[in-house]
């Protein structure tokens, strides 16, 4: 299915809304089961506008579904891309039925991140939730090298400058716990909330503050919470709650100092 290309085949179309296989969906075709804006068509590869067409089988009306709206448990080792030549992407975990919808990822994770994927069709809703005017909070949970503390805290919330010089919106740091690796070395698991996604954004201000991020998982989004119930690699539709807290979401319109 192409991007705005509207029109698809019937039979496309009633085998991605679980009405059967191509050669069942013929059959019923020519068993003139099947009607479109009244008239029984008699052509299982015939093009329609799912949207505007009315399309009945055995006088049912077919009610198809413009958006999908899909929280994946994104594991580490796939790509936040819709395709790529060498790496497996996002859309290779999914099944045919949801890839039909040209589902994409609203904001990218790194290829070693893991947590909350959102993926839709709805451009729209991706467009709201990505606009830097909204400041949409997400929370990170991280394991990052040494000791961090109250003074990475405190920067954080000051605003730390990156690498490129690029001073970044206040951020809330919790420390979770302070351990070490088998080899001694300091380690601190923490939870980060930033209000904005530049690029490799929470590695970058650990290293801004001499640290350096070994695990990355992201929580949540705005209102929406990862499914912890989700294995990594899993996914599943949003319940009709989340997708309206997503939609009625207003940001939170955080701003520097
Ligand atoms: N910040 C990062 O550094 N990487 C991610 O994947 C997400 C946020």
């Amino acid at each position: 299915m192409s991007a705005g290309k509207k029109t698809q085949r019937l039979d496309k179309i009633l085998g991605n809304l679980g009405y059967g296989t191509r050669s069942e969906i013929k059959k019923y075709v020519k068993q003139g089961r099947v009607a479109i804006n009244g008239a029984v068509v008699k052509d299982s590869g015939i093009q329609c506008d799912p949207g505007t067409d009315v399309v009945e089988l055995d006088g049912e009306r077919i009610f198809y579904r413009e958006f999908v709206y899909l929280m994946l448990h994104k594991p580490p080792g796939v790509i936040s891309a819709t395709e790529d030549r060498r790496e497996k992407t996002v859309l290779d975990l999914l099944p045919m039925d949801f890839q039909v919808f040209s589902p994409f990822p609203v904001g990218r994770l790194d290829k070693d991140t893991e947590g909350l994927l959102l993926l839709t069709n709805d451009g729209q809703l991706a467009h709201d939730l990505l606009s830097p005017r909204k400041h949409v909070p997400k929370t990170y949970e991280a394991v990052v090298l040494g000791h961090v503390g109250d003074a990475e805290a405190a920067s954080f919330r000051e605003g730390v400058e990156l690498d490129d010089g690029y001073v970044t919106l206040p951020a809330e740091l919790e420390v979770l716990e302070h351990g070490a690796e088998a080899d001694g070395t300091r380690i601190s698991r923490i939870q980060l909330t930033i209000s904005e996604g530049k690029f490799h954004q929470v590695k970058r201000m650990f290293e801004s503050v001499g640290s350096r991020v070994t695990y990355l998982k992201r929580l949540s989004m705005g209102p929406l919470l990862l499914d912890e119930s989700l294995p990594l690699g899993a996914f599943r539709e949003l319940t009709d709650s989340e997708l309206e807290s997503l939609r009625t979401y207003k940001g939170t319109g955080a701003s520097k100092g």
